[in-house]
């Protein structure tokens, strides 16, 4: 199973939260506008950075639940938007379990479910009877930062097309859900949410990391560098040496990434 850590949520907070949708996020708080008093539910809330962006900006959700299975980023989750809480004067809690287990997710009195992060981890079958099951509770659903293949590096390197391609073959890889889906995520939700009723909306939501992001851009360069020599040991010099490359550009402040997110709304028939 897939595990992640608290700094590395940290680290790419800042990033999320500047390429969400406010378009998105306006049309769903509209929503909510005309049906107060309803609870939401946050799926891998991990430390809660969806809910702190999400909870100032639609004030009509009376009651905030966050799902996760890893305790320790639920116990951050539960410092972190303590205060943001207090100070708009909403509960919330928290709950550890399992999103493998659909039929326990609390959605009764629900109006919205929400994710960040998660829909690039979930296998095809899985999305299709999340649909399924928000169809039956009546929910709307906004699944924000879905990775969609998208990675330009600049300036460009001999390296680039080859790491990305590797990347983007381990995004497909078990995440704990069965085959994930990877960068086909949002078009496999697009269909999922249509087929089950749903009228749903897509916005563009692309990281651009520049001098401002060189810690993240260090991380996820080593990173993308690990997931393709896990595929391709063959390959461990060239990548390494593509590596190398691109992380002199980060020190030279000379490096840009972009990368490609999608977010998703699904309102209920
Ligand atoms: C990429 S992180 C996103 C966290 C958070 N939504 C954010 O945007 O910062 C994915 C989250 O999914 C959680 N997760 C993965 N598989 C899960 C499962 N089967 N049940 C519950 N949580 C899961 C992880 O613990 C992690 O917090």
């Amino acid at each position: 199973m897939e595990s992640f850590s608290a700094d590395w949520l940290a680290l790419r907070e800042p990033a999320d939260h500047a390429a969400r949708s406010p378009a998105l996020t306006a049309r769903i708080a509209d929503r909510l506008r005309a049906r107060p008093g309803r609870h939401a539910v946050d799926l891998a809330a991990g430390s809660g950075s969806n809910v702190r962006y999400l909870l100032p900006r639609l004030p009509d959700v009376a009651h905030w639940t966050l799902v996760d299975y890893d305790a320790a980023l639920l116990a951050q989750a539960w410092r972190l938007v303590t205060p943001v809480a207090r100070e708009a004067g909403v509960g919330f809690d928290v709950r550890q379990g399992d999103l493998r287990a659909l039929e326990t997710l609390p959605l009764d009195g629900c109006g919205l479910v929400t994710a960040s992060a998660l829909l690039d981890l979930v296998s095809a079958a899985w999305l299709q009877a999340f649909a399924a099951r928000c169809r039956g509770a009546g929910v709307d659903v906004l699944c924000t930062l879905s990775y969609d293949g998208r990675i330009t590096c600049t300036p460009p390197d001999e390296g680039d097309d080859a790491v990305r391609a590797l990347v983007n073959q381990h995004q497909r890889t078990d995440k704990g859900f069965g085959a994930a889906l990877g960068p086909e995520a949002t078009p496999a939700a697009v269909e999922a949410f249509e087929a089950a009723g749903f009228a749903v909306h897509t916005a563009e939501s692309d990281w651009v990391l520049d001098a401002a992001h060189q810690e993240l851009q260090r991380q996820l360069l080593a990173g993308w560098a690990g997931a393709a020599r896990e595929l391709a040991p063959g390959e461990t010099a060239r990548i390494d040496a593509w590596l190398a490359r691109r992380l002199a550009q980060v020190d030279a402040l000379a490096s840009r990434i972009v990368v490609g997110h999608v977010d998703l709304l699904a309102i209920a028939p």
